[in-house]
């Protein structure tokens, strides 16, 4: 069984999200009440027989350690349906837990029932209440990873979605990663893998190790030779189009350093604002 096949691919589940969000107007996407995400922004959607999950993600972790799963679980067809279990072969064991606070104090518990589901009652796996364990992991789950969960239901449907690792919901970089696939894709790629001797790569790039010299590249641009992981380049890019506000100049480069950092760094508005000509 492979549920749980790591996709190395940093952008799929976004470009995914992307083309859904693209072509099903009817789904607006819930308002979790997050002021980060504008109520009409779409949620990143995947479906499986009857039951819809949006927006699973799942915290990194180290070989032996844990990962928590997170995600929002509606019922589209039919009246109701219960969760069982989750799957992932990428960890020893899977259990579903749930914060409770005890005396005052906030204890771990694991869910031994089913999880009941109804079109008036959405599973809500967030951080701090119900959530999924991944328990003993096999390999390293590493940021802008994608990793395939397997939800079991009483109905005998099976529910397979990926997962993306992130240390935040991947609403955070949603307007970042608009910003990346509509400008800085068409040079350094969608994988930030670069194009030969004229786009240097962001995957992986050295370059981040030096934060005000890649915030001012981006937003003020950047010309003459500079090297790249070893290798030369002699091109230009230019400054960031002001339609793009310090903000959105934040976002982008946030997920730029999520996407192909591993969050080495992240920055603000305001920072953006003192290094910006
Ligand atoms: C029109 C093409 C183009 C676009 C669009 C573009 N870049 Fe670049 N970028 C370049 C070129 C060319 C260089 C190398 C410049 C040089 O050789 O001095 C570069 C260099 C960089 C570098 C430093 C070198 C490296 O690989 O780490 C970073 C970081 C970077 N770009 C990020 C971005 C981000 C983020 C965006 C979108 C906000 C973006 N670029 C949009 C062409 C582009």
């Amino acid at each position: 069984m492979s549920f749980c096949k790591n996709l190395g691919l940093r952008l799929v589940s976004l470009l995914l999200f992307l083309i859904v969000a693209g072509c099903s107007e009817e789904k607006a996407g819930p308002n979790k009440g997050d002021k980060s995400r504008g109520d009409d922004a779409p949620a990143r959607v995947c479906k499986g027989g009857s039951v819809v999950i949006e927006d699973l993600w799942l915290t990194p972790g180290p070989v032996e350690g844990t990962s928590g799963g997170y995600a929002t679980v509606r019922i589209e067809s039919g009246e109701s349906d219960s969760l069982l279990a989750v799957a992932c072969d990428i960890a020893e064991r899977v259990e579903l837990h749930e914060m409770q606070s005890e005396n005052g104090e906030t204890v771990m518990q694991k869910i031994t029932t089913p999880l009941y589901l109804s079109k008036s009652d959405p599973i809500v796996l967030e951080p701090g209440g119900k959530h999924i364990m991944l328990i003993d992991l096999k390999k390293e789950l590493q940021i802008g990873k994608n990793i395939d969960l397997s939800f079991r239901w009483s109905s005998g449907e099976r529910t397979t979605c990926p997962g993306v690792v992130s240390n935040a919901p991947p609403e955070k970089y949603l307007r970042g990663s608009e910003i990346y696939i509509s400008y800085c894709a068409a040079c350094h790629g969608q994988a930030g893998e670069g194009q030969g001797n004229i786009y240097p790569p962001l995957a992986g790039s050295d370059f981040f190790a030096d934060k005000e010299k890649t915030i001012s590249a981006i937003v003020n641009g950047l010309h003459g030779e500079i090297t790249v992981n070893g290798k030369k380049y002699n091109g230009i890019m230019n400054k960031l189009p002001s339609i793009y506000d310090n903000q959105e100049a934040a976002e982008v480069i946030n997920f730029t350093l999520q996407q192909f950092a591993d969050s080495l760094w992240q920055t603000t508005k305001e920072v953006v604002a003192r290094i910006r000509d």
